[in-house]
């Protein structure tokens, strides 16, 4: 990890303002993130300063710093942490960024950076003598499997040899670099092999989709549908073998029938205490089926003749 510092003073432009397209871009961006969060913007202020200037000055920092509310020391901190950040001036054309991690090493990263020290300058990040081009090694860029490769601004180039680099820095260099098309310079389309496929040639077809019904499908019983997110109830009296008055209804009123029907003298064996429950106690109203106090005969009063000893 090199040490990453800001340019020398004698590089620095007094003041840095984003162009009236940016600034509107700018406060789009800002207001994407939720209120209090705008500090999160930071990145692409930043990126997008380096975009309109090629580089990021120590007055772009301290403007996105204001625009976002925040301490100059901490988007400083993010400028020089992130290394897709230039902090010196780079090629106002080009600045090729060669990959010289493992796999783009093994595949000829060396040859493509004597290329750039023999085009551009022997030293990375610094300029060619019209200040249009500049190089550097960086770690790996994510397109290994196309090694070796470049990066110029925010284009690859891929399955580079040292002759087609050198095509393409010159291409940059007569400002024509939009004429290359980026990505694999040889025969592939992305990473498939080169010149075309070379396996899984004869065409496969396959033996049932999840599209095609199975076979005996229509004739299969109806699955019912699955209880197995619904909560299990075990408390006993959700037993549904229990019958209630709701469930069995018809019991229910074929019992009511029958202890209307009870003749009253089985109602008074069955029932021989008068003050258990249920039974008529005085007071209380008539049970349904039952004979009535007002019903039962009355003792009539006979009018006797006067007795021996009474006044008559
Ligand atoms: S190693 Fe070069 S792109 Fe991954």
């Amino acid at each position: 990890m090199s040490v990453r510092r800001l340019a020398e003073d004698q590089f620095q432009p007094a003041m840095f303002a984003f162009n009236e397209e940016n600034a509107v871009w700018a406060e789009a961006t800002i207001r994407k993130y939720p209120e209090g969060r705008q500090q999160s913007a930071v990145i692409p202020l930043l990126m997008r300063a380096q975009e309109q200037d090629g580089w990021v000055t120590r007055s772009a920092i301290e403007y996105v710093a204001n625009k976002l509310d925040m301490p100059f020391i901490r988007v400083l901190e993010v400028a020089t942490f992130y290394t897709q950040f230039q902090l010196k001036p780079v090629g106002t054309r080009a600045h090729i960024q060669v990959c010289g991690t493992t796999p783009c090493m093994l595949r000829g990263a060396e040859d493509l950076m004597e290329v750039c020290r023999h085009k551009i300058h022997h030293d990375p990040l610094e300029l060619n003598a019209s200040g249009t081009l500049s190089w550097e090694e960086v770690e790996c860029q994510g397109a290994c499997v196309n090694a070796p490769m470049v990066i110029v601004f925010k284009d690859a180039y891929e399955d580079l040899t040292p002759e087609r680099l050198e095509e393409i820095i010159d291409a940059f260099e007569a400002g024509k670099g939009s004429e290359i098309k980026p990505g694999p310079q040889v025969d592939r389309a992305f990473s498939a092999p080169e010149g075309g496929p070379l396996t899984l040639l004869e065409e496969v077809k396959p033996v049932r989709t999840n599209l095609e019904p199975q076979r005996g499908a229509e004739e299969a019983a109806p699955m019912p549908p699955t209880d197995a997110g619904r909560a299990k109830n075990v408390a006993p009296e959700a037993d549904a073998s229990i019958k209630t008055p709701v469930t069995d209804k018809e019991g229910a009123k074929a019992r009511v029938k029958a202890a209307q029907d009870m003749p009253l003298s089985a109602t008074a064996k069955t029932d021989p205490d008068p003050k258990s429950p249920g039974s008529a106690v005085e007071g209380a109203p008539p049970e349904p089926g039952s004979v009535s106090g007002d019903l039962k005969p009355k003792r009539s009063r006979k009018k006797a003749g006067p007795t021996e000893g009474e006044d008559k």
